[in-house]
């Protein structure tokens, strides 16, 4: 998720049809790219995705949180306040604690045909740009979900 620089609460939504791309994967979906020299490469890849100024959080498709990177952590620091618990034990946690109405999101992450959303969310005093898209697995069957 992304600060804006608006601080008012909005619920602006956009959501575009999926389209399967020539490799089995989904246009506009997070993809797990194929890494020929293996685990040096994946190892790689998350320092990527730790150090990336924008905040990524990962979710599995029970909604368990399974990867926050730093700008996340930080990003609800600052919000901590406003938050159920404290952000540094967010790993593992379920996103409907963070849901007024979790069946909501729930219906939306049931499914890839319902991603990517686009939304202005509203944290305490922060209004965030939330990006949810679908992750595939190597089958390109939907493992989980990317906030960011
Ligand atoms: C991987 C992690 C997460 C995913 C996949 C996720 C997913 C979603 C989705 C799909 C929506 C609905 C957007 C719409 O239909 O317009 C939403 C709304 C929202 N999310 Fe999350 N979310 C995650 C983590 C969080 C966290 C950590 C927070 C707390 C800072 C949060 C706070 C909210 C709020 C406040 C809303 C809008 C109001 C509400 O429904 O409660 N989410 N999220």
């Amino acid at each position: 998720m992304t600060e804006t620089l608006s601080n008012s609460s909005a619920n602006g939504r956009a959501t575009a049809p999926h389209k399967v791309s020539p490799r089995g994967g989904r246009a506009g979906a997070a993809a797990v790219p194929a890494s020929p020299s293996g685990a040096r490469d994946l190892a790689g890849m998350r320092s990527v995705l730790d150090d990336l100024p924008m905040r990524v959080m990962l979710c599995d498709l029970d909604l368990t949180i399974r990867y926050v990177n730093k700008a996340s952590v930080a990003g609800l620091t600052e919000l901590a306040a406003y938050l159920p618990i404290d952000p540094a034990a967010i790993l593992g946690q379920n996103i409907d604690i963070f849901h007024k109405d979790p069946s909501h999101q729930r219906r939306v992450l049931s499914s890839a045909d319902n991603l990517p959303v686009h939304s202005l969310i509203q944290v305490g005093p922060e209004t965030l740009d939330l990006n949810v898209q679908a992750v595939f697995d190597e089958d390109g069957a939907m493992c989980g979900a990317m906030a960011s």
